[in-house]
């Protein structure tokens, strides 16, 4: 029975892939999430499947991460085959541009620390917490969702001058899983990051702050790609992901790749 982990599944992708994935029941999901608080629809699809495990947990701590792992062990047989790591912070004064944080040092810095922590360190903390149950796995693959603002030739490209602490994280964090590739490669796993593309989720739809903000960000994406016409749905990207991910093989391990398989972002 394959099995998966989805990290931050209450909501937005980290759910649709639990939603995707545990419509098969030779499936077993575990959906890990931080609190019960935004639990409420993830909860009533577990009810309503077997094979979706929901467990709480704290990708901050290595000491939580390791009995969630043992919990993992004990109901899935001792292994883990796919390991999807969707959490993420992106962190206030998403407008402003390097240099405008002049004068602005202290808020610099969190807004520089603060995505890193989720967005690197704890991806790192999770993947070490987990990776004696994907070693056992038959598919043994780890899979972090980055975004486009984490490849440099979209920022260059799109002239994509804000987010700074999001984008520098979601970078990072592809440069990790080149790592762990490289690492792990002769051991048979796979790592992987994947933009989802845009999607309309929660996160997505926080950054319309204003009644412009759909065509400012948009008229972004369209100097990348002239052709984006809007979000898609979590449904499509989803299923466009899961479709790179079954054909992640050696030749395409430590790449930053997009929902389409290519550098194709939107
Ligand atoms: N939507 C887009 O257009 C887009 C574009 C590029 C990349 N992405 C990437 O796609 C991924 C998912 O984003 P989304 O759009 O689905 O966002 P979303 O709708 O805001 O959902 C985020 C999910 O992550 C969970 N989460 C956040 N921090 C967590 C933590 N510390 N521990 C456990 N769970 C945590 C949230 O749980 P709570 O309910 O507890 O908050 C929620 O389930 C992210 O990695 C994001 O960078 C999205």
């Amino acid at each position: 029975m394959p099995s998966w982990a989805i990290v931050g599944a209450t909501r937005g992708i980290g759910f649709e892939y639990v939603n995707q994935l545990s419509s098969d029941a030779k499936n077993e999901v575990f959906a890990l999430i931080r609190s019960q608080k935004t639990a409420g629809p993830l909860n009533e699809l577990a009810a309503s499947r077997k094979n979706i495990h929901v467990l709480e947990t704290d990708i901050g701590n290595p000491t939580k991460l390791k009995e969630t792992a043992g919990e993992i062990g004990s109901i899935g047989g001792g292994k883990l085959d796919v390991l999807v790591y969707n959490a993420f912070f992106h962190g206030d004064s998403a407008e402003l541009s390097p240099s405008a944080f002049a004068g602005r040092e202290e808020e610099l810095e969190n807004y520089f620390f603060e995505p890193l922590k989720v967005n690197v360190l704890h991806l790192i903390h999770t993947v070490n917490a987990f990776l004696s149950l994907i070693k056992k796995g038959m598919e043994r693959k780890i899979i972090y969702i980055s975004s486009p603002s984490g490849d440099l030739e979209f920022n260059r490209v799109s002239e994509l001058s804000t987010a700074v602490g999001y984008s520098i994280s979601k970078a990072a964090g592809a440069l990790v899983m080149t790592k762990y590739a490289s690492e792990l490669k002769s051991e048979g796993i796979r790592a992987l990051s994947i933009s989802p593309g845009w999607v309309e989720t929660d996160a997505a739809k926080d950054l319309i702050t204003s009644p412009g903000a759909f065509e400012v960000i948009l008229s972004t994406l369209r100097k990348y790609n002239p052709n984006v016409k809007g979000m898609i749905s979590p449904k499509e990207s989803v299923e466009s992901m899961l479709s790179v991910i079954k054909g992640l093989d050696e030749s395409t391990s430590g790449k930053f790749l997009s929902h389409k398989g290519n550098l194709e972002w939107f």
